[in-house]
């Protein structure tokens, strides 16, 4: 936790979590930024930017090659060099249109408690994490002080949590944590049931899973959000275009480190492709940086694409594509094609996906 001070009093914060997140191909630690505010009597006098300039030197220091943020604001994070590199999916399901394309195999389901779930869920939520981009490795204490507890405040206007575990042949391979949003008029049920969140290990727990969710009595929507661009659900169903669905943004990745975060990462295809970084912020990444069989290195090569270090976050985890940060003129293609073949060597299997927000 970085501190402002003015005298002995503390008016500004950012906190630095030390996150171990899932790359394409890997995992690598992360600091995950968080908790920054600064008094209202203090604002616009650059106290968050000197918190950010301690914060970002801490973390390469540290040797992080990555930072990733949830932005209250979208329009503040730019500047030092984050950008928006995954998207959040809020889905409504209408409980009468609920129903699923194919059919679902039967896993026993136990509703348990939060001491048995803090042994059980994370077996499940592991083998999710070790292949979703996105997502980071949960201690126990993290399990014990803010995925599981129960507290009043965070209930809103719903009900207590209830923790669902599905087990084949005595197995956890899939668990959700939900709350009921009771209402009635005239004594049919309008209420909701909120997914706090769900995962399964393989195709058909996730089927078992939201099926479950979905068969739950005195529920008219289901409602689950923090979801990935690409969550099975939209295809589980048959019928889609009955679900209301809500885009809005995750994570924020900079790459504190260049070299090392390119390094760091997975890729489909050995490819070669030179990048002119553009990062005022943090000078040591400025220039070009030449990617080839899955190692960065510097380089004076001409490059292939210029870009400010804010669209290389954005495009790090696979979830934006260079194609699309081109169209939008946020990088520029030096050499014909090459968008394209960046994006052939970058691409993943699948849409990165923070469950939950820090
Ligand atoms: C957002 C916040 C931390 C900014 O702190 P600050 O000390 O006033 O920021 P700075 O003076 O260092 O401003 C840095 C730059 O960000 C811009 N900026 C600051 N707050 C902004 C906001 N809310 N929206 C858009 N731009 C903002 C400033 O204009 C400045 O731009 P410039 O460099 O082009 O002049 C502070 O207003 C705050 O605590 N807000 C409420 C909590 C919050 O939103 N925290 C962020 C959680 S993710």
């Amino acid at each position: 936790m970085h501190a402002a001070f003015e005298g002995d009093r503390v008016v500004g914060g950012a906190a630095a979590l030390a996150l171990q997140m899932t790359v394409p191909g890997g995992s690598l630690p992360c600091t995950g930024v968080t908790a920054v505010g600064v008094d209202p009597t203090h604002r616009r006098r650059g106290i968050l930017t000197r918190m950010m300039r301690a914060q970002l030197d801490a973390a390469h220091e540290r040797g992080d090659p990555i930072a990733a943020l949830w932005p209250s604001e979208a329009s503040i994070y730019g500047r030092f060099g984050f950008g928006l590199a995954s998207f959040a999916v809020e889905l409504q399901v209408p409980r009468d249109h609920s129903a699923f394309a194919l059919p679902v195999e039967r896993i026993p389901a136990r509703i348990i408690s939060a001491e048995e779930a803090l042994d059980a869920f994370p077996r499940v939520y592991d083998r999710v994490a070790a292949r979703t981009p996105g997502m980071y490795a949960r201690s126990r204490e993290w399990w014990k002080s803010r995925i599981l507890p129960d507290p009043r405040e965070r209930r809103r206007s719903a009900g207590p949590a209830r923790r669902v575990l599905l087990e084949r042949d005595g197995e956890p391979v899939a668990y959700a944590i939900y709350r009921h949003q009771q209402a009635f008029e005239y004594g049919v049920s309008t209420g909701s049931l909120l997914v706090v969140e769900a995962f399964a290990a393989d195709p058909a727990a996730e089927a078992a899973l939201w099926r479950y969710l979905c068969d739950i009595d005195w529920v008219a929507t289901i409602t689950a959000s923090l979801l990935p661009l690409d969550h099975p659900l939209l295809l589980l169903v048959t019928d889609m275009p009955r679900l209301r669905f809500t885009l809005s943004n995750a994570l924020w990745v900079r790459l504190v480190d260049v070299g090392a975060a390119l390094s760091g990462r997975g890729y489909r295809d050995g490819g070669e492709i030179v990048f002119d970084v553009v990062d005022t912020f943090a000078p040591w990444n400025e220039g070009r940086w030449r990617l080839a069989d899955g190692r960065a290195e510097r380089t004076d090569a001409e490059p292939d694409v210029l870009l400010p270090a804010a669209e290389l976050g954005a495009a790090y985890l696979g979830g934006v594509t260079f194609g699309q940060l081109g169209r939008a003129g946020r990088v520029d293609e030096m050499k014909p094609g090459a968008l394209g073949r960046a994006d052939s060597v970058f691409r993943g299997d699948r849409a990165p996906w923070c469950p939950e927000t820090f």
